[in-house]
């Protein structure tokens, strides 16, 4: 497979075109942002950490019997996906209470939640990611109600995998946020990326953050956390 033109730079990927239609390759980038982009920076390695274990989880659902666009990764910082039309959905879903939920409900962090809560935030960078409920999806034509229903029977099949295998290597799942796409054949599959920049991941004994709120909230260097989550996935 040949990597052809770039199509798309953003916050933690470069798209290429390749030289099969329906094929891209994503190129992970040694960049860190936070709040939208608004704070940012380059962080040698992160580029490799999140290739390999978002590479690792696609791999662990597909095991699973959960389709993603996840093919092959081709460097350690290269993989190959499945082109798709991006829904512009931020889907996440929460175990436990964590950022922008315990403070809009003004709850502390840490409180196991009776059932997963799923949430939709718009993905247009303008409008800052808006939380929205389904009526505004498909309002906005985001998506249509069968697509919902499927998004959301998905989002859950995918939390519970993911709570399953992270239980495994001694971490707790706490939230995450996953993005859909459709395939040509208007299928709805798992795309993006899943990995400690869209995982709140806590260290089951100690609590410790295992993720991106170590520089979201300037708790220290993300490195060597990401290496240790590497670590425990390919031990697994
Ligand atoms: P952002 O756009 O939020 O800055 P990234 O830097 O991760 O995020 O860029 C990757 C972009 O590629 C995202 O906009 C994402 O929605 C999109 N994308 C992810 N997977 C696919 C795919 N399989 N096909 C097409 N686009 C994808
Ligand atoms: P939040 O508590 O800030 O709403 O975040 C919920 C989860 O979603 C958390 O695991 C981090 C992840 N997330 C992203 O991956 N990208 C984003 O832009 C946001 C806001 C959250």
């Amino acid at each position: 497979m040949e990597r052809k033109e770039l199509l798309y730079t953003g916050k933690a990927k470069k798209m290429y075109a390749t030289n099969q239609e329906t094929v891209l390759l994503a190129e992970y980038l040694n960049q860190v942002t936070s709040l939208n982009g608004a704070k940012k920076e380059k962080i040698e390695g992160k580029g490799e950490l999140n290739n390999q274990i978002t590479g690792l989880i696609f791999n662990y659902l597909a095991e699973k019997e959960i389709a993603s666009h996840y093919i092959q990764e081709v460097s350690k910082t290269e993989q190959l996906i499945k082109k798709v039309e991006m829904i512009p959905l931020e889907v996440v879903v929460r175990n436990t209470s964590a950022g922008s939920f315990a403070k809009r409900f003004s709850m502390e962090e840490g409180i196991d939640l009776p059932f997963p809560i799923i949430e939709f935030y718009y993905k247009n960078d303008k409008l800052d990611d808006p939380f929205i409920n389904d009526s505004h999806v498909k309002m906005l034509n985001v998506a249509k109600d069968e697509d919902v229903i499927e998004i959301k029977k998905q989002a859950l099949e995918i939390n519970a995998a993911l709570v399953e295998m992270f239980r495994k290597i001694a971490i707790r799942l706490i939230d995450f946020k996953i993005e859909f796409g459709k395939t040509a054949d208007g299928k709805i599959i798992l795309a993006d990326e899943i990995s400690p920049d869209t995982c709140r991941l806590w260290d089951m004994n100690t609590k410790k953050h295992l993720d991106k709120d170590l520089y979201r909230r300037d708790l220290g260097d993300v490195i060597p956390v990401y290496v240790e989550v590497l670590q425990r996935l390919k031990n697994m």
